[in-house]
């Protein structure tokens, strides 16, 4: 018996293997290609904690591979899916959006037909806020009109959750699909704004602004987040939902330079920028299901969490 975490190597995957080891003593395997979105070298860093565990294997590959899952499945007894492999950036999908329908759509498909061959206990498909798009009432809430996502990124994830529900409502596998909100905290993406902007911060460099910071996002703390999963795993009546994890605070770009000054303690210089296609102005998670369904509630106000990932950020980067 094995729980797979797929992009077990990644920024949320990484903290949610560390969670499942205070709590479990079943096998899991880290199945992860290490891909070069961005530098791999963070990625082997981020599975070093765990990395020489006997209860952890780590399996370099990719889930593109329809064969060689349905062999993984069968080889390490998968009970368990906590699918969060994935191209997980924004803008980079209106450039490539090729890269992502292969992984992410495609990707989940292989996982998901693994999954209808060697029947596992759950499945827990990792989708996004981006689903949400043009047309959706605020705050988000997961059974009322989506909207049209923005982004090929949002369209990839989309799919991959239809393909999910479908596979739960043909072939029975037990999917439950979570929705996390701009997930930050230790060994958060470089790709991702808090990462640029702390960056240019603490090397007193012009930060990039796109508009005028007043889009808002729902940021949402890694410990929250794998909280949610965490209870995602064992919750009755979550097969077939969609859930949003969230924070239900969403907070405007410029308030969190505001926080990422204040933490730093030095004022950021900021290099303006136009707008880039693709993004939400807001995004704004409605709880009521989470907190019915996993009696999730998110833990950590955004000062403080800020305040831990620039201390961390001046550690370890
Ligand atoms: N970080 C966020 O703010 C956020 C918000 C909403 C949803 N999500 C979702 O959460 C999940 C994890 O995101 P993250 O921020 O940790 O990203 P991440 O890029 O740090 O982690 C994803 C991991 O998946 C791996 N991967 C990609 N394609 C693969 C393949 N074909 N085979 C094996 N491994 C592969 C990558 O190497 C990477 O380590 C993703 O599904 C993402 O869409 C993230």
């Amino acid at each position: 018996m094995a729980i797979l975490v797929t992009g077990g190597a990644g920024f949320i995957g990484s903290h949610m293997i560390e969670r499942l080891l205070e709590r479990t003593s079943e096998a899991i395997v880290c199945l992860d290609n290490f891909n070069d979105y961005y530098d791999p070298a963070i990625k082997r860093r981020n599975v070093a904690g765990f990395g020489d565990r006997r209860q952890v294997k780590i399996v370099e590959g990719s889930f593109c591979q329809q064969d060689r899952m349905r062999q993984l499945f069968d080889d390490e007894d998968v009970t368990e899916v906590i699918h969060l492999g994935a191209y997980a950036g924004v803008r980079p999908s209106v450039e490539q959006p090729h890269l992502y329908q292969q992984a992410n759509v495609e990707g989940t498909l292989c996982l998901l037909e693994a999954a209808r061959q060697h029947p596992v206990n759950r499945f827990q498909l990792i989708s996004s806020s981006t689903v949400y798009g043009a047309g959706a009432g605020i705050p988000f809430v997961e059974d009322a009109p989506l909207g049209m996502p923005l982004s090929p990124y949002g369209a990839t994830k989309r799919a991959a959750e239809l393909l999910g529900l479908v596979y739960f409502g043909l072939h029975k596998v037990p999917v439950v699909v979570l929705r996390p909100f701009s997930v930050y905290g230790p060994r958060l993406r470089p790709d991702l704004a808090m990462s640029i902007f702390t960056q240019a911060i603490c090397e007193d460099r012009p930060l990039p602004l796109f508009g005028d910071g007043s889009i808002r996002r729902d940021f949402t703390h890694v410990r929250d987040i794998c909280d949610g999963l965490l209870a995602a795993r064992s919750a009755d009546n979550v097969v077939g939902q969609c859930i949003n994890l969230g924070h239900s605070e969403p907070i405007e770009i410029r308030r969190l330079i505001g926080l990422l000054e204040e933490a730093i303690g030095r004022r950021a210089k900021i290099r303006r920028e136009p707008e880039k296609p693709g993004e939400m102005p807001i995004t704004f998670a409605d709880l009521t299901k989470a907190e019915t369904l996993l009696a999730y509630r998110p833990q950590v106000p955004i000062e403080q969490g800020v305040a831990e990932f620039v201390a961390w950020f001046l550690q370890n980067r």
